[in-house]
C-alpha cells in the first residue's frame, strides 16, 4: 500500500528526495537541522522531518535557526561533483532556489538533535523527551516498535487468536511483584490494584470459551528499575484452550519469528530448546546466553578422593575455563583482579574461588596447586580443555550455589552487550515448581505464579518432596534476557488448592483472597495454557539498544520519576480527603 505523503502544506517528504526528482519544484516542511555557511552569500541548511534530511541551499541572509519549523519550496538539483554525500539517502541531490516560510520559531534546544545522545544526561533527555525523540535514533526505535507490534498482531490473528481488552482496575492478585494501588472514592479505605499482567483475566476468558485470546497489554509493577525493567511495560499476552506446552511454544515462536523478521528483514532459525536443569548445569542460570561458550564443566568425580579440604565434602564441583584466545585480558588477570573475582564469588554465595593459570605442558600456577594431586591437576586441564595461557576458575559447594556462582562469573567475564548479534533465542523448559524453601516460613517458594500446572509425572510428590516437582512452565530467552514466560495452568480446583496449601495459603484464605478466581473453575474450566513476552525487551534487542528505555516513548528514569511532568507529584489535600486518605510524615531516609 502506498501512502500519500503530500498534504495541504507539503508535496513530498524530506527523506524521499532522490535523483529521480531532479528538475521538480517541491515543497517540504520540517525542522532546521545543521547549518553551514558557504562562501560569502550562501548557506547549507539541513531540513529534517521524520523521514530524513535533505540539504537546502539558501541565501545566507535567511534568518532561521536550529529547530525552527519551516516550509521550503525549491528546485531539486544534483549536488555539484565532489559534494555527493553517500552516507545519507538524499545525498545525491539538494534543494536550490529556495523560498522559505517560517512556520514557527524555536528556542535553542538544550542538546544537539543531530547526534545519538549517548553523552546527554538521562534526566535532561527525559525532561525534554519531545526533543530527544526528534533524533533519528529515537524515530527509528519507536517506529521499529510499531512494526514489531503490527507483525505480532498479524501473526496472532492469522493463528486464530482474538484480541480482548481486559480491565486495568482489578483486585490484588498473587503474581509475585509489588502492585500499584489505586484508592477507591466510593469505598474509602479500599483499593484497586493495577494489573501486573492480565493473567487472571485471560484464564477466565478460557473458562468463558474464548479458546484463543491475545492482547498487547500494558502491565504495571512497582519494582526497582533496571535496563530491562520499567514500572509500565507491554506484553504480548496470550492464552489458549485444549493445548499442551508444545502447542503454546509453537504459536508463540511463530509470533516472535514474525516480529524478528519484520524488524531485521531476516527470519531467525527455528528456536532451540533446553531443559531448565541443563541451563543451570551448563550455564549456571535459567536465562542462558548462548552467544558465547565458556560452559560450566563438571569436576565432582575428579575430586572424589581429594585431600584438598575445601573440595573434600562438596556436593558439586565445577569449573569454567576463561580462554586466552577469546578473552586475553581476563585470562591474564593479575593478583588484584583475581582477588576481586574471589570476593565477587563470595558475595554471590560461594565459600571461596580457586583460580589456576595454565602454563606450558599443563603446569598449573595457583596458590592451591600444592594441595592437588598430579592426577587431579591433569584431569582439571583435560576436562576443561584448557591450554597454556587460559585461566580456570573452580567452585565447590551445593549444586545450586556452584552453578549460580559460576554462571554469574561466566556472564561477568564473557557476556557481550545484550543487543550484539548473533541473536540466540532458546526455550527453557521444565522449570521446577518451587525454587527452594523459605528459611523463615519453611514453606516452598514458588518458581512462577501459583497457577502453573505441576508436571503430571510429579504431582504425587507435591506434598512429600515439593522441590523435586517440575512445572509445565517454560521461558523464552534471547541473548541472556528473559523475553517471556508461560505455562500450562491448573484447571482442576482441587489441585489448585493443593498448590496453594504448599505455599501456606489455607483453603479459607484462598477462598477469601481469590474466591473470585477459584469459583469460576468449578463451572467447567477447559485445560489451558499461555504465555507472555516483553515487547519492550524484544524491541530493545532488535533495535540494537541495551536499555528498554530507548524503545519507550515516555519512560521513567532509573529512580522511577518523570523529569518532564515531574510525576509522581503531590496532590491537593481535598483530593486526598475525598479518598479518605491522610498522609503520614515522609519516612526518614
Ligand atoms: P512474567 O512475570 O514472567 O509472566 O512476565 C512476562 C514478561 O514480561 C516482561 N516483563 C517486564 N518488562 C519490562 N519491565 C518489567 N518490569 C517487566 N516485568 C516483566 C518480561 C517477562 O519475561 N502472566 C505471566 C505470563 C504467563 O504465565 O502467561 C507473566 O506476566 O519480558
Ligand atoms: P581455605 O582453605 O578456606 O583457606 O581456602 C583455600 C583456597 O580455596 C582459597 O583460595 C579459597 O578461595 C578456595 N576455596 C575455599 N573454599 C572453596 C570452595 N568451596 N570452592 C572453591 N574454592 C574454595
Amino acid at each position: 500500500m502506498s501512502i500519500k505523503n503530500s498534504t495541504a502544506l507539503r508535496t513530498h517528504l524530506c527523506g524521499d528526495m532522490r535523483s529521480a526528482n531532479i528538475g521538480e519544484v517541491v515543497t517540504l516542511c520540517g525542522w532546521v537541522g545543521r547549518r553551514r555557511e558557504h562562501g560569502e552569500h550562501l548557506a547549507f541548511l539541513d531540513l529534517r522531518d521524520f523521514s530524513g534530511i535533505v540539504q537546502c541551499v539558501v541565501d545566507n541572509s535567511v534568518d532561521v535557526r536550529s529547530e525552527w519549523v519551516i516550509r521550503v519550496t525549491g528546485k531539486v538539483q544534483p549536488r555539484p561533483e565532489g559534494t555527493v554525500n553517500s552516507n545519507i539517502p538524499t545525498g545525491e541531490v539538494e534543494l536550490a532556489e529556495c523560498k522559505i516560510e517560517v512556520l514557527n520559531s524555536a528556542e535553542p534546544p538544550p542538546f544537539p538533535i543531530d547526534q545519538r545522545g549517548d553523552d546527554v544526561d538521562e534526566n535532561v533527555r527525559l525532561k525534554y523527551r519531545y526533543l530527544d525523540m526528534r533524533r533519528e535514533r529515537m524515530q527509528k526505535n519507536i517506529r521499529l516498535r510499531a512494526a514489531i507490534n503490527s507483525a505480532i498482531r498479524k501473526s496472532m490473528e492469522s493463528q486464530g487468536f482474538t484480541e480482548v481488552e481486559t480491565p486495568l482496575l482489578m483486585p490484588s492478585t498473587p503474581e509475585g511483584a509489588r502492585e500499584f494501588l489505586v484508592p477507591s472514592r466510593n469505598e474509602p479505605g479500599s483499593f484497586y490494584a493495577l494489573p501486573q499482567s492480565p493473567q487472571l483475566w485471560k484464564q477466565l476468558l478460557m473458562v468463558a470459551g474464548m479458546d484463543r485470546y491475545y492482547q498487547i497489554a500494558k502491565c504495571l509493577r512497582d519494582e526497582d528499575l533496571r535496563a530491562d525493567r520499567q514500572y509500565e511495560f507491554m506484553q504480548l499476552d496470550a492464552e489458549m484452550s485444549f493445548v499442551n506446552k508444545d502447542d503454546v511454544i509453537a504459536m508463540i515462536s511463530t509470533a516472535v519469528i514474525a516480529a524478528a523478521k519484520a524488524a531485521t528483514g531476516s527470519e531467525p532459525p527455528p528456536i532451540e530448546r533446553m531443559t531448565w536443569h541443563d541451563a543451570m548445569n551448563f550455564y549456571g542460570i535459567d536465562k542462558p546466553d548462548l552467544r558465547f561458550a565458556m560452559k560450566l564443566v563438571e569436576l565432582t568425580s575428579v575430586f572424589a578422593a581429594t585431600d584438598f579440604k575445601a573440595f573434600a565434602t562438596a556436593e558439586s564441583i565445577k569449573a569454567i575455563c576463561v580462554a586466552q584466545a577469546q578473552y586475553p585480558e581476563q585470562a591474564a588477570s593479575g593478583r588484584n583482579k583475581l582477588d576481586a573475582l574471589t570476593d565477587r564469588a563470595k558475595k554471590l554465595g560461594a565459600k571461596g574461588l580457586v583460580w589456576l593459570k595454565v602454563g606450558e605442558a599443563g603446569a598449573l600456577d595457583s596458590p592451591v596447586a600444592k594441595f592437588l594431586s598430579a592426577t587431579e591437576q591433569v584431569e582439571i586441564v583435560k576436562q576443561t580443555g584448557a591450554v597454556a595461557g587460559d585461566l580456570v576458575l573452580i567452585v565447590a559447594d551445593s549444586w545450586s550455589i556452584t552453578c549460580s556462582v559460576l554462571g554469574q562469573l561466566r556472564n561477568d567475564l564473557g557476556r557481550p552487550p545484550v543487543h550484539q548479534g548473533p541473536y540466540r533465542y532458546v526455550w527453557v523448559v521444565d522449570f521446577p515448581m518451587f525454587v527452594g524453601i523459605n528459611p523463615t516460613t519453611k514453606l516452598p517458594q514458588p518458581g512462577h505464579h501459583p497457577f502453573c500446572h505441576p508436571h503430571p509425572e510429579d504431582i504425587d510428590r507435591l506434598e512429600s518432596d515439593p522441590l523435586s516437582v517440575r512445572a509445565l512452565a517454560y521461558d523464552l530467552v534471547l541473548n541472556g534476557w528473559e523475553l517471556g514466560s508461560g505455562s500450562i495452568r491448573i484447571h482442576e480446583p482441587e489441585l489448585q488448592r493443593r498448590v496453594f496449601r504448599q505455599l501456606g495459603i489455607s483453603d479459607e484464605d484462598a477462598d477469601h483472597r481469590f474466591g473470585f478466581f477459584l469459583q469460576p473453575f468449578k463451572y467447567g474450566a477447559p485445560p489451558h495454557g499461555g504465555f507472555a513476552f516483553g515487547i519492550d525487551r524484544l524491541t530493545a534487542i532488535l533495535a540494537g539498544e541495551d536499555n528498554i528505555r530507548e524503545v519507550i516513548a515516555f519512560p521513567k528514569t532509573q529512580s522511577g520519576s518523570d523529569p518532564m511532568t515531574n510525576a509522581p507529584t503531590n496532590v491537593e489535600s481535598a483530593q486526598l480527603t475525598e479518598l479518605g486518605i491522610r498522609l503520614l510524615p515522609p519516612p526518614i531516609k
